[in-house]
């Protein structure tokens, strides 16, 4: 058989420069061949690929880990699971088992933790949107609401009318804790006065009644210390709030933000030399709590830490499809899985890991998806061996945001599995197909090409 004529190219050895912060750059010669010691060949033989993996030991391990930071430091700790980072029933069961509340900021997750049996006590609602009635059911059901805006007071003292009495909720703030930028559009704002107002507000109509505070300060926060002065901050609105108003404040709750070990884009530093550990985040908090709070006073510290407790856990096995040179020498790469399925390759830089060992030069590629876009790169720049066709790349860590904002794109999305702690693998979420793309559409029959439709009786025949 004739071989096809491919033109030969000379190209620098990349054998990979330090860079400025003495960091070498990103080699994809990692082999992973079993994720919690099932093969990752096994895997695709059974769930196909692209794949979604979940560790539960890592799930579970995470949970307690990140817990036991906290409440060795504060006796008053709980978690609330934040829905949006990942709201497959099999995950926010496993958190929920380890003792994790529900944190929701839709009607939509409401219905999902309802779904899996939450008490509305076990239930925090957050969120710029909370139509009337779901704030309604919600009240009537004992959710813990963190009110976003001064519509929402008006709507709440509508809903304490109709449910006959006193409603008891929290209030979402925001302000500077030196984080840049500044997270401003959710909440009342501290600093100008606006959320003093809103206790006026609240206190003057006599129907509601303050009883926790509430603050994200952003997500992936890299800086520790930001949350001492988020601590700092809001004890003492608190007790402004409780000595002014005589509300109690019965929770302070910091909402999440505490970064994976994960590679922000444009970032130089490895991630396990450029993120602090969790344990430094509690240490700040926690410190902050003792030093700011009155002696025996210890309201409920909630967190809602999202992409920290999940991230780790979840890969994403993907094959290579194809490969190509570009015009400019660029080695480029075909895989089945694209930003479809990994939203958050936009922000982040995954590791990538190989199925098998691969010989041969390095040279920097981009590893498309499969959809017919431009934009479609799950991984630009990382120095990779030739890779064969059928060979496949293991993306960590991607537990977090990527199967709550995947798009049903151009593609079906495939199966999610977890791996049990005795190895044993279930499929969480199935692959989806035709009936799952066209189950709410409608087709007007007038509409219908083939078989072609009967014209109907004319009216006047
Ligand atoms: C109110 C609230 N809580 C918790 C989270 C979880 O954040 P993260 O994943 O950064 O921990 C978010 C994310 O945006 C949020 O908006």
């Amino acid at each position: 058989m004739k071989r096809e004529y491919i033109r030969p190219l000379i190209r620098k050895l990349e054998s990979g420069m330090m860079n400025k912060f003495g960091q070498s750059p990103l080699y994809a010669r990692k082999v992973t061949t079993h994720i919690d010691g099932v093969a990752v060949d096994d895997l695709v033989k059974e769930f196909g690929s692209p794949l979604f993996v979940f560790s539960e030991k890592t799930l579970r391990e995470k949970y307690r880990e990140t817990y036991s930071s906290f409440s060795t430091r504060y006796p008053n700790v709980a978690f609330g699971w934040s829905y949006k980072t990942n709201y497959l029933k099999a995950i926010c069961a496993i958190f929920h088992q380890e003792g994790a509340m529900a944190e929701l900021v839709s009607q939509m997750e409401y219905e999902k933790a309802k779904d899996l049996g939450i008490p509305g006590d076990q239930i925090i609602l957050n969120g710029p949107h909370k139509p009337m009635e779901t704030l309604e059911t919600v009240l009537a059901d004992g959710v813990t609401v963190n009110l976003d805006h001064f519509d929402e007071i008006y709507d709440l003292e509508k809903v304490a009318d109709k449910l006959g009495k006193k409603l008891t909720v929290g209030m979402r703030l925001n302000m500077n804790t030196g984080i840049y930028p500044q997270w401003s559009r959710f909440g009342m704002n501290l600093e100008s006065g606006q959320a003093m107002d809103a206790v006026k507000r609240m206190a003057k109509g006599g129907k509601l009644a303050l009883g926790g505070l509430h603050c994200h300060i952003g997500t992936f926060i890299l800086e520790p210390k930001a949350y001492a002065r988020e601590v700092e901050k809001m004890i003492q609105f608190a007790y402004r709030v409780e000595e002014e108003f005589g509300f109690e404040i019965e929770y302070l709750d910091l909402g999440g933000g505490f970064p994976s070990k994960i590679r922000l884009k444009g970032t130089y530093l490895s991630p396990d030399v450029g993120i602090p550990s969790l344990d430094e985040y509690a240490e700040e908090i926690c410190e902050a709590l003792w030093k700011n709070l009155k002696p025996n006073h210890f309201p409920k510290l909630i967190l809602e830490s999202g992409r920290a407790l999940i991230d780790d856990a979840g890969s994403l096995i993907t094959t290579i499809w194809a490969s190509k040179r570009l015009p400019d020498g660029t080695r480029a790469y075909v895989a089945d899985a694209g930003i479809n399925l990994l939203f958050t390759s936009f922000w982040y830089k995954f590791d990538v890991a190989l199925d098998r060992p691969a010989s041969g030069p390095n040279e920097t590629s981009v590893v498309y998806g499969p959809m017919c876009m431009n934009i479609d790169a799950i991984d630009e720049g990382t120095l990779l061996p030739p890779l064969s066709r059928g060979t496949r790349l293991i993306f960590t860590p991607v537990g977090a945001y990527n199967n709550t904002q995947w798009l049903q794109f151009i593609e079906y999305r495939p199966n999610v599995v977890l791996v049990g702690e005795d190895g044993r693998v279930e499929v969480i979420r199935e692959a989806e197909d035709l009936t799952d793309v066209a189950r709410r559409e409608r087709l007007p029959d007038r509409l219908r090409v083939y078989p072609k439709s009967r014209p109907t009786a004319s009216r006047t025949g």
